[in-house]
């Protein structure tokens, strides 16, 4: 109904209708007060004014009872807004488990999303309706903001660091993207579309690409591994000798906890793996020696997601292993 005003994109997604409540909620607050204060300033201003004089004397000094209202109630309402909007947020930064994984490159200018069967796409997301997706967006260059009005989303994608956003969509169609971070000459055209589908389209869509591109690509996972064996990464992480390590192995590493040398422990996320490899002395394996060198400069953003991607199949080969 709303949907022709640019002010209200459509809502397409299962958190929209929940943010667009928030909103209403803190949009109605804010019209009540502003009527309210504005009332009694054109009232007071015409019923005391110059011309007809009182007397001081009956000017009340305090009034607790009023006092007392005008603490609580505000109060009462920011606290609702409060809890309301903590939980929103809340439910918008955790995706849930089963979220199809992309990974979102921001570079001036434009938008490259990578899906976990290796089909890169420009500026063009294509997502089935009814799963939820969950984005791991970094930059190559400068702050970027992943926005999609339509599934009310918006996160900064920063050069260095994974940042993360999910959303899951309910209508097909088409939606815009954008970035929302000034990011130079081209920002305002670092735009592109997401486009929804339903899940058996989708399933079509991505068949296909891959049927036309046979040979040239390949699973993330896949190009991973080789990048994995030409960076000789397998020299430490990979037993040569039964019980001979150098490094820690990375089988089942993915979505662990690891106990550190200094006694912390972290999980083994996206992060903390493109950590280990750009800094591997930051976060040092209990037990290990720091020999490791830094891959900074020499693996790509895509090439980290692809490393990721292969580490990450190694743990779920594993779970799978010890689910039978
Ligand atoms: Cu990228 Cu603005």
């Amino acid at each position: 109904m709303r949907y022709n005003l640019p002010l209200f994109p459509p809502q397409a997604s299962t958190v929209a209708p929940q943010v667009d409540a928030l909103y209403y909620f803190l949009v109605a607050v804010s019209a009540f007060f502003i009527v309210l204060i504005f009332s009694l300033v054109i009232y007071f201003a015409t019923k005391y004014r110059r011309s007809a004089p009182r007397r001081a004397a009956a000017v009340p000094h305090d009034n607790p009872r009023l006092e007392l209202l005008w603490t609580l109630v505000p109060l009462g309402l920011t606290m609702v807004m409060f809890s309301w909007g903590a939980s929103l947020y809340f439910d918008l930064r955790q995706p849930p488990a089963d979220a199809l994984e992309i990974y979102v490159l921001g570079k001036q200018w434009m938008w490259i999303l990578q899906h976990p069967s290796g089909k890169r796409e420009i500026n063009e997301l294509h997502v089935p309706r009814g799963r939820p997706v969950k984005l791991t967006m970094t930059s190559e260059d400068v702050i970027h903001s992943f926005f999609i009005p339509a599934f009310r989303i918006k996160m900064d994608v920063v050069p260095g660091r994974y940042t993360t956003a999910w959303f899951e969509a309910t209508q097909p169609g088409e939606y815009h993207l954008f970035c929302t971070e000034y990011c130079g000459t081209k920002h305002s055209e670092m735009i592109g579309r997401v486009v929804v589908m339903e899940p058996v389209h989708y399933q079509h869509w991505l068949d296909g690409s891959r049927a036309s591109t046979t040979g040239s690509r390949s699973s993330l996972e896949v190009r991973g591994a080789a990048l994995f064996e030409e960076l000789r990464c397998a020299t430490c992480h990979k037993a040569t000798l039964p019980g001979v390590m150098l490094g820690p192995s990375l089988v089942g590493l993915f979505g662990r906890p690891v106990q550190l040398q200094n006694g912390e422990t972290v999980i083994a996320d996206e992060a903390y793996i493109r950590e280990s490899i750009l800094n591997p002395a930051a976060k040092l394996v209990a037990g290990y020696q720091p020999l490791m060198p830094t891959y900074r400069g020499q693996v790509s953003e895509e090439g980290l997601v692809q490393l990721i991607s292969y580490i990450r199949s190694l743990g779920e080969a594993n779970e799978m292993r010890a689910e039978r």
